[in-house]
């Protein structure tokens, strides 16, 4: 009988670690990574090429660093992204890290994590709150730098065109509205060509960071302009490449009749440029889980971290493309 209870409670035990195991096995959800310390990680949206690269970049390192990752993802929108982080703060993460797809919006959540203690780490896009110790440190561009580079650069370069001309008319394809490569490298954009009286924004509208809008518009502003534009700055290479194909559908050479300038250096841009179709990417690294890892580790074991970790990047046109080509991943 003795021997009986003993093997009956075995079982028992096994059930009850079966079980354990299979509702353990339950919080984790497809592209969830395991480990010691808990991170909570809630990223803007899943589609394109930069983001998606950022995505593995971030699932990898974590699987690198035995963190264990909760991934979640917000489908473009803040108030998805407020609910995913509410759901991590609820289930007592170690850290919460985001990528924010807006500007503004996030001093009520932030509060509610530090309420709960929880460190917050800003990942890839800025963010505007009232009080900065919301969160501990900002990892990824200066996206404000990176549309002064734009411009900087084509400054430069128009100087080099034999054309002498008296007006210089540019259109931008902006990202999302409101969300913070728009407004920075518009920022940065504008501040720099402001200077110069020959250059005039002639049309400037939403294309959300897609290839297929990105062409939508393009042929939209040429037909406006009766195919008076000198130059298009788009807020990423999708978009850039979608207005290459509107401006060939429209019969023009793109990279000579317009000059075309994206932002990510992915390695369709740099293709282009090579192919003389595109004429500059501003790079924008979305390589970051390597030192979001980093920083996570830190902050567990109360190391301090430095408020701001700036990506460092160059610029891309037919000087130095083919030299990088080989080394893209993206
Ligand atoms: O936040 C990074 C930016 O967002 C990239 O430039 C863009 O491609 C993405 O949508």
């Amino acid at each position: 009988m003795e021997r009986f209870m003993g093997k009956k409670a075995g079982l028992v035990l096994c059930g009850l670690l079966v079980l354990a195991f299979f509702c353990a096995a339950e919080t984790l959800v497809q592209g969830d990574t395991q480990g010691d310390i808990i991170l909570g990680f809630v990223q803007v949206s899943a589609e394109g090429t930069w983001r998606m690269t950022n995505t593995k970049s971030i699932k990898k390192a974590a699987e690198e660093a035995g963190i264990h990752l909760i991934f979640r993802e917000g489908e473009n929108n803040y108030s998805n992204q407020i609910k995913e982080m509410r759901e991590l703060i609820a289930m007592g993460v170690d850290v919460l890290a985001f990528s924010p797809s807006q500007v503004d919006v996030w001093d009520s959540v932030l509060e509610e994590a530090r309420d709960a203690g929880i460190p917050v780490i800003v990942l890839d896009r800025a963010i505007n709150v009232t009080d900065s110790s919301l969160y501990l440190t900002h990892i990824g561009s200066d996206m404000i730098e990176e549309g002064r580079r734009a411009a900087r650069w084509l400054l430069a370069y128009m100087k080099t065109r034999k054309r002498e001309q008296d007006e210089i008319r540019v259109a931008i394809l902006e990202g999302v509205q409101g969300s913070t490569p728009a407004v920075h490298r518009n920022q940065g954009f504008l501040e720099i060509l402001d200077q110069y009286p020959q250059y005039k924004i002639v049309q400037s509208e939403p294309a959300n960071y897609i290839f297929s809008k990105g062409e939508e518009v393009m042929s939209k502003f040429l037909h406006l302009e009766d195919g008076k534009i000198d130059v298009v700055f788009a807020h990423n290479d999708e978009m850039a490449l979608g207005a290459i194909e509107a401006i060939k559908k429209f019969g023009k050479q793109p990279g000579t009749d317009i000059v075309v300038i994206g932002v990510d250096a992915i390695k369709k841009a740099l293709e282009a440029i090579m192919k003389g179709e595109m004429n500059c990417s501003v790079e924008c690294s979305p390589l970051l889980g390597p030192q979001l890892m980093e920083a996570v580790r830190d902050v567990v074991k109360g190391r301090p971290v430095p408020k701001r970790v700036v990506t460092v990047e160059y610029d891309y046109d037919e000087t130095n493309a083919a030299q990088e080509f080989p080394n893209r991943t993206y």
